[in-house]
């Protein structure tokens, strides 16, 4: 087991290239199940969250290779096999192998979805799909069975604005006889991707992007080539940590479009922000003003890039106060920042940073993907060395942390941990 030692202090200065965007990734690998000859994913991120996906797709079957972030999966040869726990526990994403293998053989048994604790994570509106596409499901033991006759097409509202279950509908519909409407569908840019992906395979889809996706079943997918978007939650995060220490950092393989509220926010605090057509740059200045910030539906400012936020926050003059509407307890990340003398208080969904306020480095722990981020966003800023540990949760999401903040000037490395430290980091 490993930690992360940052030396914090030290001025972020160059250019740091963005990989593949993870949550489509974990959609677009469960999607090569449809196709019925191989399929190529390319510039995928070197993530855990890839690699357990390429094993789950082998244990059902599947030919994976993979070699310089390209994936080549050949599904000719798959089974509809349980996966009922193991490796899909491991990640929330594993939900897409429902409906994609639903798609491909109208049946299918999986274990309930692990992935970052945010507050409850319910997938109902992804049941609710099935069952209006004519899928019989049940919860049986902490894994859910889903079985059909045949797939029809269906008129679908969701109740709640969800990429995972716009994703996972549309995954199982692009199959069904007929069409199928799902409204008030979730708008994110990895939708779009996820869409591009099934129609270059052969499916019929209109709408991805806007909250009303059509799709007409067909009755093959074939295999094709695909390249996959940049990760808008990993240049995000990269710019805010340049609006904290950076002269200047240019966020290269980038759609500066996906991060229009990020943006916004960065200028509104004094930051000066510029983009080009596949890139951003972020100058970070003193003295940075206090600003508010709710979480919303795309194109709403990212749940994700909340906590790296709020790191960024503790620099700003003033009070600022963040909002998650879309997760109620993301917030783990608090107690961790108060550690490194960060004055910020949790008021129900919101947290009220007062700033600015000189972090000191401290021993902290990750409890999930983004807490990761803002820990290390908050020890590049703080004086004094920063231990973070709960690594497992960073590794699932950002490709080469440590090699690109050091290409950019941190001061940042991996360390065996004690087996003092490991007992002590498993009570805590
Ligand atoms: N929700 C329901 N019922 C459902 C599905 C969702 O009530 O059936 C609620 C959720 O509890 C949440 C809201 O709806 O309050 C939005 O959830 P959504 O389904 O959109 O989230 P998700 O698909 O499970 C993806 C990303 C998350 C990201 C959210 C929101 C993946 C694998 N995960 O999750 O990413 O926070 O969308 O944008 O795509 C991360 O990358 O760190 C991460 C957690």
């Amino acid at each position: 087991m490993e930690k992360l030692k940052i030396q914090g202090g030290y001025t972020l200065d160059g250019t740091v290239r963005i990989s593949g965007a993870k949550n489509s990734a974990v959609a677009l690998i469960p999607a090569t199940i449809l196709a019925e000859s191989p399929v190529t994913i390319e510039g995928l991120p070197d993530i855990s969250d890839v690699q357990i996906l390429s094993d789950l797709l082998e244990e059902i079957g599947g030919k994976v290779t993979y070699e310089n972030n390209e994936l080549t999966v050949n599904p000719t040869e798959m089974v509809s096999m349980p996966l009922p726990n193991g490796k899909v526990k491991k990640l929330r994403a594993s939900y897409y192998l429902m409906g994609a293998m639903l798609g491909r053989f109208k049946k299918a048994v999986i274990g309930l979805p692990g992935g970052c604790h945010l507050g409850p994570r319910p997938i109902d509106q992804h049941i609710k799909g099935f069952e209006a596409l004519g899928v019989q499901v049940t919860n049986e033991q902490g894994a859910i069975y889903l079985r059909a006759e045949e797939l029809k097409g269906a008129r679908i509202y969701l109740d709640v604005v969800s990429v995972g279950a716009t994703i996972n509908i549309m995954l199982a519909a692009v199959r069904a006889k007929g069409r199928t409407i799902i409204e008030n569908a979730a708008k994110e840019p990895e939708i779009i991707d996820v869409a591009t992906l099934l129609t270059n395979m052969g499916a019929r889809i209109k709408g991805a992007g806007t909250d009303v996706i059509r799709i007409d079943g067909v009755e093959q997918l074939r295999g094709c080539r695909h390249s996959i978007i940049p990760d808008r939650i990993e240049a995000g995060t990269y710019m805010i940590m340049a609006a904290g220490m950076g002269k200047e950092v240019l966020v290269d393989n980038v759609i500066p479009q996906h991060l229009e509220s990020l943006i916004a926010k960065m200028r509104e605090m004094g930051v000066r922000v510029e983009t080009n057509p596949e890139q951003v740059l972020v100058a970070g200045r003193q003295p940075l003003k206090a600003v508010d910030i709710k979480t919303l539906v795309y194109p709403g400012f990212p749940t994700d890039l909340q906590q790296p936020f709020t790191s960024l926050l503790t620099k700003a003059a003033g009070t600022s106060v963040v909002t998650d509407t879309i997760y109620s307890a993301r917030f783990k990340h608090i107690d961790e920042l108060r550690r490194m003398n960060a004055v910020i208080k949790v008021e129900g969904r919101s947290a009220i940073i007062n700033g600015p306020a000189q972090l000191q480095g401290a021993k902290v722990k990750a409890s999930d993907l983004r807490a990761g981020a803002a820990l290390v966003t908050a020890g590049l800023m703080a004086r004094g060395i920063t231990e973070v540990t709960g690594l497992e949760h960073i590794d699932r999401g950002y490709s080469h942390l440590v090699d690109k903040l050091s290409g950019l000037g941190a001061v940042i490395w991996r360390e065996r941990m004690t087996e003092q430290e490991i007992e002590q980091f498993q009570n805590s």
